[in-house]
């Protein structure tokens, strides 16, 4: 389960990305190589628009956090552009099973207790 932010489109923009990262990590075991590139894909892109609302909204609101948050945002956007194209270069199951079950996992769960819950409670609060 992970975390609500109690902001209902951020909350359906991460119930979304777990649910893609549900499906990709299915389509890992089942070693279905064709149908992840462009399931990677989708998720990349879907993650580059979940990046660009947070950051829009933090710097509407002023918010003092955000180079912080949108620097995390991008370490993660590089790491998901290298490894589709590690993927795409050479399809290996072990290696995305990593990134996808362990690293990006961990990440998304940390990303949005750590900076997530506290961005919302600054744009209801208007205090960090
Ligand atoms: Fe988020
Ligand atoms: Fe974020």
């Amino acid at each position: 389960m992970i975390t609500v932010v109690k902001d209902a489109k951020i909350d359906a923009i991460h119930q979304e990305e777990v649910e893609m990262l549900a499906q990709i990590l299915a389509l890992i075991e089942a070693e279905d190589i064709e149908a992840i590139t462009p399931l990677f894909t989708k998720f990349l892109t879907h993650m580059q628009a979940h990046f660009t609302y947070e950051e829009g909204l933090m710097k509407e609101a002023s918010y003092p956090m955000y180079t912080i948050h949108q620097a995390e945002h991008y370490k993660v956007l590089n790491e998901a552009r290298y490894n589709l194209t590690l993927w795409k270069s050479s399809p290996d199951l072990w290696e995305l099973r990593e990134y996808f079950g362990e690293d990006f996992v961990a990440w998304i769960h940390q990303h949005i207790d750590a900076m997530d819950v506290p961005m919302i409670d600054f744009f209801e609060k208007g205090e960090a």
